[in-house]
């Protein structure tokens, strides 16, 4: 009896095993399923195509693989919409079944993506929102940004306007989280240096009905102004503050957003503007030397720092996806890899927080023709303060 157990374990295990074997190898062989939620329309339309741009261009330079591993897209255009965003995050996660998430640009769109890949443990990057939470009260070990949070270039300008001497300035920008957030930053620095923000004026996104609010600003005579829009609207703030003759009398200052990627519609009415943001057109390193010439080559377009944060994203997916031979099932082990690594991005090398942000250098630049020209680092290697996160 107990030699035709025997026999009996033996067989069923002969064809148990590779098939366990099997299932297992899935994990890290055949196509890893990326899952790109963008905006392809609406204001930030032109941000999403830069950042899936650069992701591309990333990989191409790696023969199309992650890890060495090929690559499925699936694609959701998540118009700026957070109402839609966890409908279009499950789309990808359930329906589609994506081994990674690379998404969004809007914070409230990436706050509803980081609770899905969090409830789901599928593995998040984010190539641009700044959401503060996604790296702070929402952080996990399979979340990752390649951009910012809506802290740090809010934070490096409030530096450079008390430096400057202003005292009294009103903010004004989209009452959403990525506005709320860069103005806290900016009223953090600013007010620790001894200036003070006067009026916080806002509009809801993604509106570009901006005349009350420059009249306003007019009447109220500050300083100077500090302001967060992006993409469209940008475009559109840009040049209503200069038709309405402001640029004059009240200098306009802004986290970088306002000027990136934006500088072929604004024209003369950006010339001299003065941002923070974590990149500059002509940083001189052979590193994002090679990567322009290399988006140029591609796109027959400029790089802006969407770009840059998109190749990025596909940067750390191939260094924390290697650490681990391409097993997407090993989060934490690709965690703590990440933590001792450097990425060499095209902004100058960067390494991420404990929450999974990036410790990185903040540059002021100034608009001239069609660039953001760096005039130097404002805030040398700014961490997120990453208030909430526990990992
Ligand atoms: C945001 O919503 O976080 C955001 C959007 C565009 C540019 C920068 C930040």
């Amino acid at each position: 009896m107990k030699k035709f157990q025997h026999a009996l374990l033996a067989s069923l295990c002969a064809v148990a095993l590779p098939l366990l074997s099997g299932n297992a190898l899935a994990q890290n062989t055949g196509k890893i399923k990326v899952g790109l939620m963008l905006p392809y329309t609406g204001t930030f339309a032109a941000l999403g195509t830069a950042i899936e741009n650069g992701f591309k261009l990333q990989l191409a330079e790696q023969g199309g693989k992650i890890a060495g591993r090929e690559v499925e897209f699936f694609k959701v255009d998540d118009e700026s919409d957070p109402s839609k965003a966890t409908d279009n995050v499950n789309k990808l996660v359930k329906r589609d079944q994506v081994d990674i998430l690379v998404g969004s640009v809007h914070s409230g769109v990436a706050m509803a993506m980081a609770k899905v890949a969090k409830d789901t443990n599928t593995l998040l990057v984010v190539p641009n929102a700044g959401a503060d939470a996604v790296t702070g009260p929402m952080c996990a070990p399979n979340i990752y940004r390649s951009s910012f949070s809506n802290y740090q270039p809010g934070y490096a300008m409030g530096e450079v306007m008390a430096k400057k001497g202003h005292k009294k300035v009103v903010t004004i920008t989209w009452k959403y989280a990525a506005g709320d957030e860069s103005v806290k930053g900016f009223k953090e620095a600013f007010e620790k240096k001894g200036g003070q923000v006067v009026k916080e004026l806002t509009l809801p996104f993604p509106n570009v009905e901006f005349q009350a609010l420059l009249t306003e600003i007019a009447a109220t005579k500050p300083d100077a102004v500090y302001t967060f829009f992006a993409g469209g609207g940008a475009v559109k703030f840009v040049k209503d503050y200069h038709a309405a003759g402001l640029r004059k009398t009240i200098p306009l200052y802004g986290a970088g957003f306002i000027t990136d990627g934006t500088l072929e519609a604004q024209g003369e009415a950006a010339a001299g503007l003065l941002t923070t943001l974590h990149y500059a057109d002509n940083l001189e390193t052979a590193r994002n030397n090679s990567f322009r010439l290399a988006y140029v080559k591609a796109y027959k377009l400029q790089p802006d720092v969407y770009a840059v944060q998109g190749y990025d994203a596909a940067q750390i997916l191939q260094a924390g996806l290697t650490a681990v031979k391409g097993d997407v099932s090993k989060k934490a082990e690709m965690a703590a890899a990440m933590q001792k690594m450097t990425i060499n991005s095209p902004r100058g090398p960067f390494k991420l927080s404990k929450a999974n942000n990036p410790i990185q250098d903040i540059y002021l630049r100034e608009v001239k023709g069609r660039e953001n020209l760096s005039l130097g680092v404002a805030s040398k290697q700014l961490a997120d303060p990453a208030r909430g996160c526990r990992m």
